[in-house]
């Protein structure tokens, strides 16, 4: 049985319907329209935006509007340091570098440091400044310009963000909480004020200019329901309402629906994962689109459109020509699973080899990020 689909900031499970999402969520489709609009500006489209993996959108047009006029935007991302990074979590983080360079625009990245010290129990402090220092590292390994870029902390800012996190609460009853993320009176009293400190980065730099700035989000869906939130509160403070633009999943190694996920080990591929780690999982794990006999392969073909690796090399080979003679040749049974799954470890390894090489220069360099206030 096909488990029912299940997308909140804290799970998600199932086999992901996006079409269904969009239209839960009340968000558009990343149309041609809008993609060449998105063009005009940017030259060419990154990998994500051909192949639809960032799909949808909340007021891209009027951002791009703005944009137009001269009004530039701020990005805003982020990462709740709760283990180590995936390579799920480096898509929105891909993505977004991408947006600064073609724009040439700030970007806040907040690491709420408390959210998921409140959402699991077994999740200490200690714990969190460690995934907290690892984290960091990864995201500035992917290269964002330290001189456009501020990570915000919310233990450490707690100072700067806690007052307009209250003027955000002030806003929000616990029944919006309560039917935005399924919570019932069990939750703890920092659940529920958790939504209000991830708005804050929406409006704290319009706060600190003094005037309006446009804000865009990128971010995988699941943490969509914060942020109709706080596209609903913001306006009531005066602020603009945030603009968003929303990845697909990565999905599991194991695909078995949801997305890659660190609760469960064997799904994910870590930043840090040695060549061989990663060879072993892939080999071992990876759901296959294959046939279970060779002879049946070779004559009736293969599902691309199911094997885990095929569909992670949509996120990691960016050739597009390449990636077609992979599908045909899966498909018609030429290439076979291990070989699929070898292009794949090459792919990954080659990326996490210089990841992780830029990894241990940003030691030096967390300092330079760290907003100072
Ligand atoms: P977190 O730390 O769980 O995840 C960080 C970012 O990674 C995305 N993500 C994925 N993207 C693609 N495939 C996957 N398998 C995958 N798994 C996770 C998440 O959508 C997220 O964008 N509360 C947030 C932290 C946060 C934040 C933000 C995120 C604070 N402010 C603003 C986005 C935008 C969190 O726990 O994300």
């Amino acid at each position: 049985m096909v488990e029912d689909m299940k997308v909140t900031p804290w799970d998600v499970k199932g086999n992901i319907d996006y079409d269904r999402l969009i239209k839960e969520f009340g968000t558009e489709r990343l149309d041609s329209k809008l993609l060449k609009r998105i063009e005009k500006h940017t030259g060419s489209l990154h990998t994500f935006l051909r192949r639809g993996i960032f799909f949808s959108h909340r007021d891209m047009n009027w951002i791009l509007d703005e944009y137009e006029k001269g009004n530039k935007f701020f990005l805003y991302t982020g990462r709740s340091p709760s283990g180590d990074v995936h390579i799920g979590h480096l898509v929105p983080w891909i993505f977004t570098k991408w947006l600064q360079d073609k724009f040439n625009v700030d970007l806040w990245f907040q690491f709420p440091d408390e959210e998921k010290f409140l959402f699991k129990d077994e999740l200490t402090f200690k714990d969190t400044e460690h995934y907290l220092h690892e984290n960091m590292l990864d995201v500035i390994a992917l290269g964002f310009n330290p001189k456009k870029t501020k990570f915000l902390i919310d233990t450490r800012h707690a100072g700067l963000m806690y007052k307009p996190a209250c003027e955000v609460a002030k806003k929000i009853t616990f029944s919006t909480v309560k039917s935005s993320f399924g919570f019932d009176d069990s939750f703890n009293i920092g659940q529920i004020f958790y939504t209000a400190m991830q708005s804050v980065p929406a409006f704290l730099p319009s706060v600190l200019a003094k005037k309006n700035i446009p804000c865009l989000i990128p971010y995988a869906i699941d943490q969509d329901p914060h942020f109709r939130i706080t596209r609903d509160v913001l306006p009531k403070m005066g602020y603009y309402k945030p603009a968003a633009i929303h990845s697909v999943f990565l999905p599991p190694l194991t695909g078995s629906g949801g997305k890659m996920s660190s609760s469960i080990k064997t799904s994910a591929i870590y930043t840090t994962d040695s060549p061989k780690v990663v060879k072993d999982k892939v080999m071992k794990y990876a759901f296959s689109g294959g046939r279970s006999t060779l002879e049946e392969h070779r004559r009736l073909g293969g599902n691309p459109d199911v094997d885990v690796p095929y569909q992670w090399l949509r996120f990691f080979e960016d050739d597009d020509v390449k990636l077609k003679q992979i599908y045909d040749d899966y498909k018609s049974g030429k290439m076979l699973t291990g070989e699929i799954k070898q292009i794949l470890i090459d792919k990954l390894n080659a990326f996490l080899e210089k990841h992780q090489e830029r990894r241990l220069a940003a030691k030096d360099k967390i300092d330079e990020f760290i907003l100072k206030v």
